[in-house]
């Protein structure tokens, strides 16, 4: 070889090296690649806050995330699975679509020997985060958001008596859940409430209805049927157990002519607005931005072979569910402005 071109490979093949290793943080043999989903594209808060900032952060840190669709089906998520194992991603980032449908995914992993970090919905299947060493979630306290929001809740019906539209000292409140056997949805639902009891007010469902897509759509449809319902008239209290289904119902609301305290959660752009317009009474803040990041930094630690939040800000539990739990806030008329972007 002649040595010019001899000395051109060479400085070619070094170039190739160093940008590999800070490219894929330092593995060998290729770049770092998480492979993730999204368990429906539909979902206003995780498509619309946390997909977004997992590739911004990812893209950042200079490793290469992939992003698919579940659908709404775990069965698909399960597929998509086994595709990012046999492609040799680096790490596995998944949003369960099924919360009890853990193990499956877990024991895909393990056999591969990849890294896993599950977020957005909790598993709970007992045993599933013990079932493998390299496994980690990042969520919420979900029982929180239910907390916050009812002490919000509790507050303003104090602070409003004509609230009580027939008198009778009840709460007769109507309640959009989400998804059934999500910890969210289920924390919240029965937090909320409690609040009310707890502070020593009565309360009656006046009606509860599930949806496993949290969606504006179904917050709208429950909404007018329950208002042209027998018990329409008696609607003192709006809770929506997530802000996407809390849009639709204010369309709802809006449709008839008709405005009753509605409080959501979630904290989208959307809800601030409505805040601001008197439409919405409160929302809380689900900090998709912080989960997004804190998932990045432990699928690239984990990938590495590091303790998952070194060099981070972020602290696992001590509780032994090797979860990260960032905080909800409340966001209220009085604050609202301190959550725009
Ligand atoms: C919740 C969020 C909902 C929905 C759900 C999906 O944390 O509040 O809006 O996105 O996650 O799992
Ligand atoms: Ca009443």
């Amino acid at each position: 070889m002649n040595r010019r071109i001899g000395f051109l490979a060479l400085a070619i093949l070094m170039a190739i090296s160093v940008a590999g290793v800070s490219a894929m943080g330092g593995k060998e043999g290729g770049e770092l690649v998480i492979g993730a989903n999204i368990y429906s594209f539909a979902d206003n808060f995780m498509n619309g806050v946390m997909k977004p900032e997992l590739e911004r952060y990812a893209a950042g840190k200079g490793v290469r995330i992939e992003i698919v669709d579940s659908e709404g089906q775990q069965a698909k998520l399960n597929d998509q699975v086994d595709v990012f194992i046999t492609k040799k991603v680096s790490v596995l980032a998944i949003n369960l679509v099924d919360p009890a449908s853990a193990k499956a995914i877990i024991a895909k992993a393990k056999k591969a020997g990849i890294p896993l970090i599950l977020f957005n919905k909790e598993p709970t299947e007992a045993g599933a985060m013990a079932s493998y060493d390299k496994v980690w979630y990042v969520g919420t306290n979900s029982a929180e958001s239910g907390i916050i929001q009812g002490q919000m809740m509790v507050a303003d019906w104090k602070a409003n008596p004509a609230w009580d539209k027939n008198k009778d000292g009840v709460v007769q409140y109507v309640l959009l859940k989400g998804e059934p056997g999500h910890p969210d949805a289920e924390a919240r639902t029965r937090e909320s409430v409690k609040a009310f009891v707890d502070a020593g007010i009565k309360v009656q469902q006046l009606a509860l209805e599930a949806d496993p897509n949290w969606s504006t759509q179904h917050g709208n449809d429950k909404m007018a049927a329950w208002l042209t319902s027998s018990f329409g008239k008696s609607i003192e209290l709006v809770i929506c157990n997530n802000d996407g289904m809390a849009f639709g119902a204010i369309n709802a609301l809006k449709a008839a002519g008709v405005k009753l305290p509605l409080y959501g959660v979630d904290a989208l752009d959307q809800a601030l607005t409505h805040i601001a317009d008197g439409e919405m009474n409160g929302t809380v803040l689900n900090d998709g931005v912080n989960q997004s990041r804190a998932t990045v930094d432990l699928a690239i630690n984990a990938a590495m072979g590091k303790p998952v939040t070194e060099g981070t800000a972020w602290k696992l539990d001590t509780d032994g569910t090797k979860a990260v739990r960032i905080p909800y806030l409340p966001v209220t008329p009085k604050n609202y402005k301190e959550f725009r972007k």
